[in-house]
């Protein structure tokens, strides 16, 4: 059994529900909603990797607004300025998973918890206060801050600068199997939250796996 000391986890799709966006889409592109928001993120996920790697650095609310134009040209629909600007607020608040304040609640008792989010810093501390999750957090960390994107190993190296602990004694809990990947590979213990995807083959499996957010507690310990 890891000795693990602290949490710290991804903000989309692990905290904070981006598919709580998808009745806006319908309402706006109506049957093509679904294929314009797996585009829009699969683009949103490549465009970081692509910017990391041309080193042409801009804000993650830059690449999901760029994504989304792609996503709606891919389709033949037009990205009107009134809807850019909806979807971009309510990116800015995204709801939290139900379970998600109740377990912090109950981790913050024993763990040191932190985010470590590609996000621009000030939507993620919006996110945050929405979600009242503040009074659980020692530390909410941008990638922003290196002007790159996960899975560059020094955005995962925050962390460890932060919490001043070695990487394997920090749970790094994410949704996103390349997320899993890129930190599995830096050296942190890796907690993949399973909702319905399916692992990387890039050979950094996940250290734990779970379906229920709420089992986190239990899979490492107390
Ligand atoms: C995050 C997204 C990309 O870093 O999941 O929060």
């Amino acid at each position: 059994m890891k000795i693990i000391h602290a949490f710290v986890f991804d903000a989309y799709g692990t905290l904070f529900n981006i598919n709580s966006l998808d009745e806006r889409l319908t309402h706006y592109f109506g049957d093509r909603a679904e294929a314009i928001s797996a585009t829009w993120r699969r683009k949103q996920l490549e465009y970081t990797w692509l910017r990391a790697l041309m080193q042409r650095y801009v804000p993650f609310s830059q690449v999901t607004q760029d994504a989304l134009a792609y996503a709606c040209q891919s389709v033949g629909e037009k990205l009107t300025e009134e809807v850019r600007n909806d979807l971009r607020q309510r990116y800015e608040i995204l709801s939290a998973y139900p379970e998600v304040p109740a377990t912090l609640g109950e981790l913050s008792q024993n763990y040191r918890l932190a985010i470590l989010s590609n996000a621009d810093p000030v939507f993620l501390e919006q996110a945050v206060q929405h979600n009242q999750l503040s009074n659980y957090l020692v530390s909410v960390l941008s990638a922003d801050k290196l002007q790159t994107y996960k899975t560059v190993p020094q955005v995962y190296q925050l962390a460890v600068d932060t919490l001043q602990l070695p990487p394997e004694q920090i749970a790094f809990v994410t949704s996103n199997p390349w997320d899993v990947a890129g930190a599995k590979s830096f050296g942190l213990t890796t907690v993949w939250i399973n909702r319905g995807s399916i692992p990387e083959q890039l050979g950094f499996p996940a250290d734990f796996e779970i379906t229920r957010f709420q089992e986190l507690g239990t899979v490492l310990g107390k």
